[in-house]
């Protein structure tokens, strides 16, 4: 008789069962496995394969589970690669500026922006931070994202940036959401180093960088490479600080004006580039070459009524890997909806609906270092698997605007069900 091995979860009979492993090979470039399985054991992925295909001496713990996917789109837990999760205080009158056809600069010319984002967030307390990213987390689990990067930035002080990293470290406690957090206090110029930008940078450098790394609030660092943020020279500063620190870099690059950011990225080593709307020829290749994730915000492009967007075709055929997210902030785009994402990314960015699920989960992983742990359904990875309402993965981005989500199971355990 051969043992019985006990698992914790079996999800079977599933239309499409999207491994996103690059070993299994199939049509789609999504793993898929049609009328598939997995099984779970101690939070991570045990087996996958096709139902008939499950191994006989594979059977639940007591209280084990099984659910059965058909008709039922089975995939790995999205992965949201850029957000500005932890902020107070909100911007719809500049929303409604923008329409009434204000630019997202003359507006921070005149005092709004990230400025006023960094002003309310100063104010707010501990718990007022904690209880708003909850709220964007609960949001965001619904909506099927077992996995953010977040970003500090709208402190701009050593106290205020401590605190939104604090806060983050709390809610990753506490919350089923894995969050990878990000140090961003290079995201603009404070109001009080106005006429000294060098001296913010000191601060940066000689003060922010080296507490937040010793005090391991923060795993990546981040600088807003702009014109009208930080200047090439200063943020290649930044991020060598950083490293030097032990933080790994990334960069929102080329957003609102060519910059040579994807080139700095290339040059520093980032993990990603970030936005890339003004990305150059030269920029595409060397991310190509040390292979830096592109990651994509169409929400932002979206929210802004910009037309330039980032050739993400192009950066797809030079072999880059392409990853989408929301870049979740109350200016440039308030949203929380990773799939809406991936709808815009079809449409706008002429992304195939294959592309963008790659883009929200292995690409993510990738463009988080966390390529080994999660992004696909692999024996061994954390077991971060959704079950959705649809009969195919096209359905994902191609029926907008609704939640496809039925169950969202993180490290093995049912975190969210949509009755
Ligand atoms: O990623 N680009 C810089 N930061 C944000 C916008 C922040 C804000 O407007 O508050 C972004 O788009
Ligand atoms: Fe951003």
């Amino acid at each position: 008789m051969t043992e019985l091995t006990k698992v914790d979860l079996i999800i079977k009979n599933a239309a499409e069962l999207l491994t996103l492993s690059s070993s299994i090979r199939e049509e789609s470039g999504l793993g898929m496995i049609r009328k598939g399985a997995v099984a779970i054991r101690e939070g991570k992925i045990f087996w996958v394969g096709k139902t008939e295909e499950l191994p006989k001496e594979l059977c639940l713990n007591r209280a084990g589970q099984e659910i059965d996917a058909t008709d039922k789109v089975v995939m790995p837990g999205l992965i949201d690669s850029h957000t500005h999760l932890v902020f107070a205080g909100s911007r719809e009158h500049e929303f409604e500026q923008r329409i009434q056809g204000l630019s997202y600069l003359d507006i921070a010319a005149r005092g709004g922006g990230i400025l006023s984002t960094v002003e309310a967030t100063r104010k707010a307390s501990f718990d007022q931070l904690y209880s708003l990213g909850k709220k964007r987390l609960d949001r965001m689990l619904s909506k099927g994202v077992t996995t953010i990067e977040a970003k500090s930035g709208y402190g701009l002080s050593v106290e205020a940036e401590l605190k939104i990293l604090e806060v983050m470290k709390a809610l990753q406690r506490d919350h089923p959401i894995s969050i990878v957090t990000t140090f961003l206090g290079a995201h603009t110029i404070p109001k009080e180093f106005k006429n000294d930008r060098e001296g913010y940078v000191e601060l940066l450098t000689e003060e922010m960088i080296p507490k937040v790394a010793q005090e391991g609030l923060a795993e990546f660092c981040d600088v807003f490479c702009e014109e009208k943020a930080f200047r090439l020279e200063e943020s290649r500063k930044i991020l060598e600080t950083g490293k030097k620190y032990g933080l790994k870099p990334k960069i929102h690059a080329d957003q609102l004006s060519p910059g040579g950011g994807a080139e700095l990225a290339a040059e520093v080593g980032a993990f990603s580039a970030d936005h890339l709307e003004y990305v150059s020829q030269t920029g595409i290749e060397r991310m190509a070459e040390k292979k830096v994730t592109a990651v994509l915000l169409p929400g932002a492009s979206f929210f802004l009524s910009m037309t330039k967007y980032p050739p993400a075709r192009e950066m797809i055929e030079k072999g880059v890997a392409v990853s989408l997210a929301t870049d979740l902030n109350p200016g440039s785009s308030m949203t929380e909806s990773l799939s809406l994402m991936m709808t815009m990314g079809c449409v706008l960015f002429k992304m195939l609906p294959e592309e963008v699920i790659q883009a929200a989960t292995i690409h993510a992983a990738r463009s988080l270092g966390r390529e080994n742990e999660i992004g696909s359904l692999d024996m061994g990875k954390k077991a971060d698997v959704l079950v959705l309402d649809i009969p195919n993965y096209r359905y994902l981005p191609y029926h907008f605007g609704v939640d496809h989500v039925e169950l969202v199971i993180k490290e093995g355990k049912i975190v969210y069900r949509n009755q």
